[in-house]
């Protein structure tokens, strides 16, 4: 275990809470980015994700206070404050303050998810947090899929970006996950905010089959650093969300959700169990990840075989353009370039 070395303030969209989380009227305390954040519902059903204090006298939100329709009240002097942090009545006084406000954070609802947009230079949102479903350009939707299961496991310590490396690495599935041959990758794309990559992979036969001849795989698209959306084919129909968010400095917390396809025509209790099954199992083999993971000393810049240096430069290039404070690490090339990839 060590505090990665990896900046805890990127920039992107990060999960704060499931939807069912947040009821309407009700006010739920967390800490993300090193801040005291509530997260609350107006009657009329708008997620607000806030900086917790109130800006009169500094008394926190999420002890005390109450959602009244669409706005905040304070528990120590009764002010209000709208979903943007904009004050909007002080009991004892005629007018507002209308220059104060309290740091509201652009939020994004979907896939049964809460998403915030974090950037510690302030800069609006200027690329959109992925959905499980449309983002592949299908028209799947979650009629289509029993609804998720999932795993939540919290201030672990480790960063977003390990999740993500987990996809160009692929040496990992046959020895985490046991997959009786390695997978190939068909497709590396890290040109924008939203990178791609795509692989063939079967947990299925032996290790004497070809790559070659697998007819199945999975099709990734990592949405930032905070959010990963995947999209099976060639198996049991599966979607998948991976959000790790920093907690603080040290720590982040992990989201996972796994949707299982619905066979059309198949509706019974019978083949509900076995999604349930096969969610299980990929819920699993989530959380063999995640033991790595939580344990991990991040390595930069690592020893890297001579097949994984593409996969691991690329992404760790790309991930780069999520720290504006600097703290990136090296791309993954530095050290190889300068000595030749380790053989
Ligand atoms: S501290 Fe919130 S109203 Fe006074
Ligand atoms: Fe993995």
């Amino acid at each position: 275990m060590a505090r990665p070395p990896l900046s805890m303030k990127p920039t992107g969209w990060f999960q704060v809470a499931w939807s069912t989380e947040v009821k309407p009227g009700e006010i739920r305390r967390m800490t993300y980015f090193d801040r005291e954040m509530i997260a609350w519902r107006t009657a009329s059903g708008e997620a607000v994700v806030m900086d917790a204090y109130c800006e009169h006298l500094g008394a926190h939100l999420g002890y005390g206070g109450h959602v009244e329709g669409e706005v905040i009240q304070c528990p120590f002097h009764g002010w209000q404050w709208n979903s943007e942090g904009r004050n909007v009545c002080i009991p004892y006084q005629d007018r507002p303050n209308r220059g104060r406000r309290i740091r509201t954070y652009p939020v994004t609802e979907r896939n049964d998810s809460i998403y915030i947009w974090h950037d510690i230079d302030g800069r609006a949102p200027y690329f959109e947090a992925p959905d499980v479903f449309s983002s592949f350009g299908d028209d799947s939707t979650a009629a289509d899929y029993y609804p998720p299961m999932t795993l939540h496991r919290e201030a672990l310590e480790m960063h977003p970006q390990y999740v993500l490396e987990n996809g160009v690495d692929f040496a990992h599935f046959k020895f985490v996950h046991k997959t009786p041959i390695v997978p190939v990758f068909t497709r590396h794309d890290f040109g924008e905010p939203w990178s791609y990559v795509d692989f063939t992979i079967t947990f299925e036969g032996d290790e004497n089959q070809s790559i070659d001849d697998v007819q199945s795989g999975v099709e990734a698209i990592n949405g930032g650093l905070g959010i990963a959306v995947t999209k099976s084919w060639g198996m049991i129909d599966n979607r998948t969300i991976s959000a790790i968010t920093p907690v603080d400095e040290r720590t982040s917390d992990v989201r996972f959700m796994v949707y299982i396809g619905r066979t059309p025509g198949r509706d019974d209790e019978r083949a509900a169990a076995k999604a349930e099954q096969f969610g299980a199992e990929v819920i699993r083999q989530f959380a063999q990840d995640v033991h790595i993971w939580a344990h991990q000393r991040y390595s930069d810049p690592p020893a890297l075989a001579t097949a994984e240096y593409e996969g691991f430069t690329a992404l760790r290039k790309w991930a780069t353009q999520f720290y504006p404070d600097g703290r990136g690490g090296s791309a993954a090339d530095l050290h190889t370039a300068a000595k030749g990839p380790a053989e």
